[in-house]
């Protein structure tokens, strides 16, 4: 970890998404921590035992508290529960998504709307979700609220209806960083490249997209590293974001500058060729 130790001193943080160490919210929690913060990790019912599995790994005695995202009275006990803790928070991180295989790959017309809707509820809304908590929480000099993307400007060959979550994630973040922005509430979002993660496992032909990266990527892109997209989640936690808000920025290697594929499949980037 490159973070500075005292980037997040003193900053009390509420942490999304943790399920297992391969978690991007787990990286960002490791970091965090290392920058001097205090952290409350929340989990899913079902992933409770896991998450609290990943916490023991962490530095610290870190505390784990229930809360589905999509569930109003799970939030009103995290918003309360926090409260007690700490008073107030400073940011938090929204690391969450899901959507039914259904709506992640094969004939996009053929998804249920059941389906759709789960993961439009679950991927795009509990954004706004998480932003009630934090606007609760915050204090008068402010907060910060950091999400998680995927690129939506364009139709990947997988990802389909979690890309239009997506596309919708980016439009809740322009809207919180309008209304939240009078608080000095930042909202601002990450657009990863791909990384190997429990929920990264459960796109068909995931491979797809790490094979783009491996032909587009200017930067050697590693799908195994979450460590740069937790730095910058640090950073966007920090004050040395103070004036950036309704941005999304990309931590992709420069992928997404790229107007088509750089090289042959297979093909190392010369910098991983020289690399010993
Ligand atoms: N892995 C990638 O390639 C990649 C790239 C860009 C963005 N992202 C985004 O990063 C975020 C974190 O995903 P990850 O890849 O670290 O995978 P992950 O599987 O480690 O994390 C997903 C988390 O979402 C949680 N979750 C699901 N439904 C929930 C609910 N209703 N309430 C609360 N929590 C819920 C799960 O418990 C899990 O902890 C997601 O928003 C994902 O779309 C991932």
């Amino acid at each position: 970890m490159t973070t500075m130790p005292s980037l997040l001193a003193g900053k009390k943080l509420l942490i999304t998404g943790v399920v297992n160490t391969e978690s991007i919210a787990f990286a960002t929690a490791a970091a965090a921590l290392d920058a001097g913060a205090d952290i409350v990790l929340s989990s899913l019912g079902r992933d409770l035992d896991a998450t609290a599995l990943a916490a023991d790994v962490l530095r610290g005695d870190v505390e784990v508290v229930e809360a589905d995202l999509t569930d109003a009275e799970h939030l009103h006990h995290l918003t309360d529960h926090l409260l007690g803790r700490w008073g107030h928070i400073d940011g938090a991180l929204h690391a969450v998504a899901f959507a039914p295989r259904e709506a992640l790959a094969g004939d996009f017309l053929a998804a249920r709307s059941d389906a759709i809707s789960r993961a439009f509820q679950t991927s795009a809304i509990t954004y706004a979700s998480l932003a009630s908590v934090v606007a609760q929480l915050a204090p008068p000099q402010g907060a910060s609220l950091v999400g998680l993307d995927f690129d939506a400007a364009g139709a990947w060959p997988v990802y389909n209806w979690m890309g239009v979550c997506k596309a919708a994630l980016e439009s809740v973040n322009r809207y919180l960083a309008r209304d939240l922005g009078g608080r000095r509430i930042r909202a601002n979002l990450i657009a990863a490249g791909p990384l190997h993660t429990r929920a990264a496992g459960g796109i068909p032909e995931f491979e797809l997209l790490t094979g783009a990266w491996e032909r587009q990527s200017p930067l050697p892109w590693d799908p195994k590293d979450s460590a740069p997209v937790a730095e910058t989640a640090c950073f966007l936690l920090s004050d040395l974001s103070r004036m950036i808000s309704g941005e999304i920025l990309h931590v992709d290697g420069g992928y997404h500058a790229m107007a088509a594929p750089l090289r042959e499949p297979g093909e190392l980037t010369p910098s991983r060729e020289e690399t010993p």
